[in-house]
């Protein structure tokens, strides 16, 4: 394949459901002109309760459907993925892979001015240790304060986004953390964006709230420009979207955390083991 040819190409995303389109909508917003080809694996959803060897055999399944629709880049927008599966897949694949771990450690550490980070996930992110090791990696002075939120992802999909429910479920998860002295909350679930307003207000002004999408479109943008491998097209680009399960629900929720409307949800099963 030439270079031409390889710069068409598309880039693959996947998560464990509809959260990664978050991260999509930043790849939208940085990256105009690059074809997309999302895959949400609802069917196996949620990650976050799953132990490590079975989200890395979801993760390299993902990573093989999109593999086969012949993608330049992947993307890991699945904090519990990325957490659990990174250096497996990284070790598997030939291609670019870019998770959500190691941009969003570098934004937290970009923003804290006293070094106090929160970091917010599931059980499955927070028990692997994967951000607070990847922060202390780059900056060792960094107190880091893990708080896993196994409910909010839930309420999230149930559209539970001014829900009083949500609102006493955020405080009873950061009561604990709220005299820390944290000035930097990291969201380190897909999800947790779409109530940043929430965890914003409970934490209080002084706070900075902040995620991995952005940093994570930010990083493809420099790995494909590195390898001259943008796309040089001035249309505007396709966008793809797999899942494993029922593409309708995916396809009513999906619109709210991608920001625009979906045309199209395409079944994927035949490729995933379940
Ligand atoms: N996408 C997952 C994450 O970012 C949250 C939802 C799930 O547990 O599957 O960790």
């Amino acid at each position: 394949m030439n270079m031409a040819e390889k710069q068409e190409l598309s880039i693959g995303i996947f998560d464990s459901g509809v959260g990664g389109l978050t991260v999509m909508k930043q790849l939208m917003n940085h990256l105009p002109h690059e074809r997309l080809i999302y895959f949400g694996d609802t069917a196996r959803m949620p990650y976050g309760e799953k132990s490590q060897n079975t989200i890395i055999r979801y993760a390299i399944d993902n990573a093989i459907f999109l593999m086969e629709q012949n993608i330049k880049l992947l993307v890991v927008a699945c904090n519990t993925a990325s957490a659990f599966a990174k250096e497996k897949l990284k070790r598997i694949f030939k291609i670019p892979i870019v998770d959500v771990i190691e941009p969003g450690a570098e934004k937290a550490i970009q923003v804290t001015r006293n070094g106090r980070i929160a970091v917010l996930g599931t059980k499955g992110t927070i028990l692997s240790g994967a951000y607070q090791t990847e922060i202390q990696k780059k900056s060792s002075g960094c107190a880091v304060f893990s708080v896993a939120c196994p409910l909010l992802a839930s309420l999230i999909e149930e559209k539970f986004i001014q829900h009083p429910a949500t609102r006493l479920i955020v405080k009873e998860y950061l009561t604990p953390f709220l005299d820390k002295g944290i000035d930097t909350v990291l969201l380190g679930c897909t999800h947790y964006p779409l109530i940043k307003h929430l965890i914003q207000e409970e934490w209080g002004p002084n706070v900075t709230v902040v995620d991995s999408a952005s940093t994570c479109a930010e990083k493809v943008a420099s790995i494909l420009q590195e390898k001259e491998e943008l796309s040089k097209a001035s249309f505007l680009p396709e966008y793809k979207f797999f899942v494993s399960d029922d593409p309708k629900k995916f396809r009513s929720i999906g619109e709210e955390f991608l920001g625009s409307s979906i045309q199209e949800v395409l079944q994927a099963s035949a490729s995933l083991s379940h």
